[in-house]
């Protein structure tokens, strides 16, 4: 198997449910990733993100349901070669330098040593590859786990909240590599707690609460299925502030401005009808719902609603 790659493949889950005593970690959870597709799951603390990972690596069994690797049953030798995996806690023995660990992941991978230097630069460690890892940062730690993640170009990707011991620089360098993986064919799965986190990076995004299943769908999907409020706020001269108020409702900010809130559908209405009104308008400003109010909806919503848009 040296230098082979892994051949582009998907990950299929169906049904598949999980307990821990009288914890459903997973509750009939259906999800699948497509080869060159960049999946988000998402969900609180103990939500089940890393069962799920744990599952698709064959760490433990399912109690029901299948979960499969380019159709074939996760956990199997054929199965587990085509996986690259990054831990949640990620640690590797400290008197090993950088391209020591990526080259010992290469190994165990049946992968050229030689790509190891590559992968390195990737990440943005190749200065300090032939230091002691030990010596690392947190951001550096979390980098070198990426690296031994790429290392020969796996067919699918699991990661488990890469992102969190990284700086907002780092995160976009981390985004711009997932995206070139998956330009490349490869299926990622990565986990995050939050969606402000991902900053519209992935194609899909998938929300488990409490181990169900509440949301499957490309961001804007989401956004919009979510159907949460638009403000609209309007500066006006301070005399037309009280009449504008009086007509449309909403709140006064600073006595110069008028902040309304509407459902999506209203708001097209809302603005034609401000801007047939006398007076002086000096500025019409849209705030749409944030990702954390958007998230904050679908890890709120009761279990089983609005599954995939
Ligand atoms: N090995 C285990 N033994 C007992 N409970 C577990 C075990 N693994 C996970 N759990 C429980 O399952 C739920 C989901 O955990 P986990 O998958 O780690 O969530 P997440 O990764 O989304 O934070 C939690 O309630 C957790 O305490
Ligand atoms: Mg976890």
């Amino acid at each position: 198997m040296e230098g082979q790659h892994a051949m582009n493949a998907s990950v299929d889950i169906r049904s598949v449910s999980k307990s821990f005593g009288a914890v459903h970690a997973l509750d009939q959870v259906s999800l699948s990733v497509a080869p060159g597709e960049t999946l988000a799951l998402l969900g609180h603390n103990g939500a089940g993100k890393t069962t799920l990972f744990r599952i698709l690596l064959g760490f433990i069994a399912p109690d029901g349901g299948e979960a499969q690797i380019g159709g074939l049953e996760a956990g199997s030798r054929q199965a587990r070669r085509m996986i690259s995996y990054l831990p949640e806690n990620v640690a590797f023995p400290k008197t090993l330098t950088g391209r020591e660990v990526v080259e010992l992941y290469a190994a165990l991978k049946g992968v050229a040593k030689s790509e190891a230097g590559q992968a390195l630069e990737k990440v943005g460690l190749g200065e300090a590859a032939s230091r002691c890892c030990g010596t690392y940062s947190k951001g550096m730690r979390q980098r070198l786990g990426l690296a031994q993640a790429i290392v020969g170009s796996p067919g699918i990707l699991l990661l488990d909240e890469p992102t969190s011991g990284l700086d907002p620089l780092s995160r976009q360098d981390f985004y711009q590599l997932i995206a070139d993986l998956a330009g490349r064919g490869t299926a990622v799965l990565l986990s995050s707690h939050g969606l402000s986190e991902l900053e519209a990076r992935a194609s899909r995004v998938a929300i488990l609460r409490k181990g169900k299943l509440v949301a499957d769908g490309p961001l804007g999907n989401l956004q919009r299925d979510a159907r949460l409020p638009t403000r609209i706020r309007v500066k006006t001269a301070p005399a037309d502030v009280e009449t504008l108020h009086r007509e449309f409702g909403g709140r006064r900010i600073n006595g110069a401005s008028v902040e309304v809130t509407c459902d999506p559908d209203e708001k097209m209405a809302i603005l034609a009808a401000i801007h047939q009104r006398p007076g002086a308008i000096a500025d019409i400003e849209l705030i749409p719902p944030s990702l954390d109010e958007v998230y904050r909806h679908y890890s709120a919503c009761e279990p089983g609603k609005e599954v995939r848009s």
